[in-house]
């Protein structure tokens, strides 16, 4: 664990007004919002760019052309969510973007403007803060350019700007190397509400559980797509923020619509590497291995048909030919242009003999994004007082039965901001909790056993991609339930005699993350949006979201 500010390392008992677990767009942006006023942690458990912020490409939707409309955004929004997203929350969100980018610009964010598309904006220069001089690309489902971006390293450029001011900042501690293993929550007579007063959390530099005791606990710990074999997320995205609410008592919800990417490269060396849909946008086309397009026969909006659409199209093009990939075709537009828009892509493809300028890139669709996850209200206050979700790791309804592109960003920035200005209004009157028991450690000893973590670790993500992945039904899906029930068995019982590591916690929440969305994909008697299966191909009347509860469940 290494703290990149200014107190001393955390111990048992360490205290903060606010501990924010996860150090992505979503944890960053509270801490930023809160530091004015309180006293701030961001743990990340690995470096802190470990998130998938970090790698998001295309960049972040919000209503900033004259010819655009808060209205069309909400439009989209509503019809790639195939009727499940909550009107009031997307009303909310997409109101809310111009606010969200031109916050970002004050931060420093260098977007692309669009005198300058070739390079993202210098911040120091005024003409930045201008917002009507960004430049605005387009993605599937959106019915204009309205995606602001720092050429194709959006993520990157967020990321790191955030980073920095918070690194800055005199009230926050960052704080790396430290997973949280699980919160701590109390209730008392007089004030029989559950409420949350910090977590436990794993220093992985001293290899001991701590406590944190917090007023205010905000989970930021993005989504859970490595429970699938193949997926465009970095290798934390276990779904701990989730799993963690669960074993606290919150609900949980939507679990069923994981989103699968429709482009990530297909090459034997390059683990996850997405190719922006902002190639679509930009008139790349998809073709089969003879060069065929395809996606007419499938949406009239061809490529740029929301992805859920597309990644489908694709699965059936590939299983109907027996092909390992389909192809990405952008060789039309000049290698000026590609070169000047698409320059990660085009240098990592690269690195892999592939010249996108003249050849065409070979792609499969890969799990991207988790809809579902922690039910929480505009502020992000969960089921538990005190206890927040923001970013991917909750469900606020804003991306119903698949997520339109660059929706996510805006969201974690958006819900940042109501659950920092929530705590504003409580923190005078929440106090720290004096009388919570350390750790304990007595009946574990250190595990012998490390290969288990590896082999259950990869058998469960093979058992979700092949069971309960693009396309699905209802034996695969029971299936699927048997064995990670199983793992699931084992993998407590390992936990429970066994002293804790990242890899372990990591597992541990991984095979609950999965029975909760086997358990929501099981419950949905429906195609609808991601979650497609054979046994019930059409769409049911009534619109209802999936939810679990952990009281119902015992
Ligand atoms: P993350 O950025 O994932 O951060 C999670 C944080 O939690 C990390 O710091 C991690 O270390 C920490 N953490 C997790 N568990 C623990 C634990 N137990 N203890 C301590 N710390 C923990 N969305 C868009 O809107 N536009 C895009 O262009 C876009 N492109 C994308 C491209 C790629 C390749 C990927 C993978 C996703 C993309 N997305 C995009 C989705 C978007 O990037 C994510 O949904 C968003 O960044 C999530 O942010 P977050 O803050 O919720 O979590
Ligand atoms: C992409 O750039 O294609 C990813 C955008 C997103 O996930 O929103």
């Amino acid at each position: 664990m290494s703290i990149s500010s200014n107190t001393a390392a955390p111990s048992v008992a360490t205290e903060y007004d606010i501990l924010i677990i996860g150090s992505g767009a979503a944890g960053l942006t509270m801490a930023l919002r809160t530091a004015d006023f309180a006293k701030v942690a961001v743990l990340s458990k690995g470096d802190l760019n470990q998130g998938a912020t970090f790698y998001a490409q295309g960049g972040i939707a919000a209503v900033l052309d004259e010819e655009d409309s808060v209205e069309s955004h909400i439009q989209d929004t509503l019809s790639a969510g195939v009727g499940l997203c909550h009107p009031e929350m997307v009303e909310y969100i997409v109101a809310h973007s111009a606010e969200a980018v031109s916050w970002l610009v004050d931060q420093g964010v260098p977007f692309t403007t669009k005198s300058n598309p070739e390079q993202s904006s210098n911040a120091s220069d005024p003409d930045a803060l201008n917002l009507s001089s960004l430049h605005l690309t387009q993605e599937g489902g959106h019915s204009h350019r309205r995606i602001i971006h720092a050429t194709d390293a959006t993520g990157k450029a967020v990321f790191e700007t955030l980073q920095k001011r918070a690194q800055d900042h005199p009230s926050i501690d960052l704080i790396e190397g430290c997973t949280a293993v699980d919160l701590v929550t109390q209730a008392s007579e007089t004030s029989p509400e559950r409420s949350c007063v910090g977590a436990y959390v794993l220093n992985q530099q001293t290899d001991s559980v701590e406590l944190i005791k917090a007023k205010f606990v905000a989970l930021a710990t993005g989504g859970a797509s490595k429970a699938y074999l193949y997926t465009t997320n970095p290798d934390g995205a276990s779904g701990d923020g989730i799993a963690m609410a669960w074993r606290a008592g919150c609900r949980v919800a939507n679990m069923e619509f994981n989103q699968f990417h429709p482009t990530c490269l297909y090459h034997p060396k390059a683990k996850s590497f997405l190719i922006t849909e902002a190639l679509r946008g930009e008139g790349a086309t998809l073709e089969l291995p003879d060069g065929t397009r395809f996606m007419g026969n499938f949406d009239q909006r061809e490529e740029l048909a929301p992805r859920d659409i597309v990644a489908r199209a694709i699965d059936h093009e590939m299983k109907r030919l027996g092909c390992d990939c389909v192809y990405l075709n952008i060789t039309h537009k000049s290698a000026e242009f590609i070169r000047e828009h698409f320059p990660t892509i085009h240098s990592r493809c690269l690195e892999f003999g592939i010249d996108i300028t003249t050849e065409r890139i070979p792609v499969v669709p890969a799990a991207h994004y988790t809809c579902g996850g922690v039910v929480v209200n505009k502020q992000g206050e969960t089921d538990i007082a005190n206890l927040y979700a923001i970013g991917e790791t909750s469900f606020t309804g804003l991306h119903g039965a698949n997520r339109m592109a660059s929706n996510s960003l805006l969201e974690c920035f958006v819900v940042a901001f109501g659950a920092a200005d929530d705590i504003h209004s409580k923190i005078d009157h929440t106090v720290l909790s004096s009388d919570i028991a350390p750790w304990d450690e007595s009946r574990v000893s250190s595990s012998d056993n490390e290969i288990l973590v590896s082999h259950n670790w990869d058998e469960i993500r093979r058992c979700m991609w092949d069971f309960v992945g693009i396309v699905r039904t209802s034996e695969r899906l029971r299936r699927a339930e048997r064995r990670i029930n199983l793992l699931g068995d084992e993998i407590q019982d390992y936990y429970t005699k066994t002293t804790v590591t990242n890899d372990m916690l990591e597992l541990r929440n991984l095979a609950l993350v999965s029975s909760l969305i086997i358990s929501c994909a099981l419950a949905r008697k429906e195609s609808r949006g991601l979650h497609y299966t054979l046994d019930f191909p059409e769409l049911e009347e009534t619109l209802t979201d999936t939810i679990l509860s952990p009281d119902s469940s015992q």
